[in-house]
């Protein structure tokens, strides 16, 4: 029989309950056998829902459990310390985006799993989303011209630019290589709670990004406009795509027909990265979004704070 994969998960919230729990649930070759948070509530209700061997409040009982793997998927501020830890028992990770809150404490991450031989994966899940991979497969042989990426959401959230338009900086950095020059812009009361950043990237392939995060637009909007070599695409995620060149426009709905169920976290690519770290994981394959790469996304986005007069991630 297959062996199966010890999972732990840490951190049984929101973000837990929309993607990694179900998905790791599906799968048959995966046995959650510890999940850790600080509520009690959290744990008991996790527990209630999934088949999870153990539950912990406590991560020094928690990390002491025989597992294979483990999925970081706390508040952001919690990421290093957990992540660190886990690295060092010797254990494949999983953290959710962002890596930090700081530059510094990002690259410790990266060089703990480089120093242990460990992966560690960053769920910038856009990446494994269908909407996203078809225009990645686009302009797979050459780089588009310019990229309009929108990632706008009410204002709630301390440093929301890290929090939410990482997505979409990660998937101008996949689909247009590495920045070499910013210009932003931005609007705020309060420079931890921005209510706008505006960016105009240079790519070293010579493609133009430019990106709106608004925190006053009033709703949840996710949007990409990519032009080059005569082909465009848009993208409404998670929803809607739509490719076209000179003589076709074909759009794809992200309906049942179109992507097995729709389900919220297959159109968003949760599923799939969970399938793919855990590929990765049996494999020894690096993967996708591993850190090293993110930690590059990180990079961009305190560029970007900082040329728009915000703090950055010093
Ligand atoms: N990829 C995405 O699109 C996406 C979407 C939402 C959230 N996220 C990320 O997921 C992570 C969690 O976000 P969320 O929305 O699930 O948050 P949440 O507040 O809903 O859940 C966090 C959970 O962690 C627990 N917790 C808090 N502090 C803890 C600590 N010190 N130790 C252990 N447990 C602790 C809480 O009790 C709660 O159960 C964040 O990093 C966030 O950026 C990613």
């Amino acid at each position: 029989m297959e062996k199966k994969i010890r999972v732990g998960v840490v951190g049984l919230g929101n973000i837990a309950h929309i993607a990694e729990l179900p998905a790791l649930s599906e799968m048959k070759n995966i046995e959650i056998v510890a999940a850790f948070d600080i509520s009690q509530e959290s744990v008991d209700i996790a527990m209630s829902k999934y088949k999870i061997l153990k539950g912990f409040t406590s991560f020094d009982e928690f990390i002491e459990e025989d597992m294979d793997c483990a999925f970081v998927l706390t508040p952001k501020q919690t990421h290093h310390e957990y992540v660190i830890r886990l690295l060092k028992r010797g254990l494949d990770v999983f953290t959710e985006k962002p890596l930090a809150l700081t530059l510094k404490e990002s690259k410790e991450m990266v060089e703990e799993a480089e120093k242990n031989k460990k992966l560690l994966m960053v769920g910038l899940n856009r990446r494994y989303a269908p909407v996203y991979q078809k225009v990645k497969e686009q302009y797979k042989d050459k780089c588009p011209d310019v990229v309009i990426a929108q990632k706008n959401r009410n204002g709630t959230e301390y440093r929301a630019t890290l929090e939410n338009a990482i997505h979409v900086i990660d998937i101008m950095r996949w689909l247009c290589g590495e920045a070499v020059s910013v210009e932003a812009q931005s609007i705020f009361t309060n420079p931890e709670y921005e209510d706008l950043v505006t960016a105009q990237i240079k790519f070293n392939s010579g493609s133009v990004g430019m990106l709106v995060a608004s925190r006053t637009a009033g709703q949840w909007i996710e949007k990409l406009d990519v032009y080059g070599d005569y082909n465009s695409a848009f993208v409404y995620a998670p929803d809607y795509v739509t490719l076209v060149n000179p003589k076709n426009e074909v759009t794809t709905t992200m309906t049942p027909l179109a992507c097995g169920w729709a389900r919220v976290e297959d159109k968003m690519g949760f599923t799939q990265e969970v399938h793919h770290f855990i590929e990765c994981v049996i494999n020894r394959t690096v993967p996708l979004t591993n850190a090293a790469d993110a930690y590059k996304t990180h990079e961009l986005i305190h560029e970007i704070l900082v040329k728009a007069g915000l703090p950055g991630l010093e």
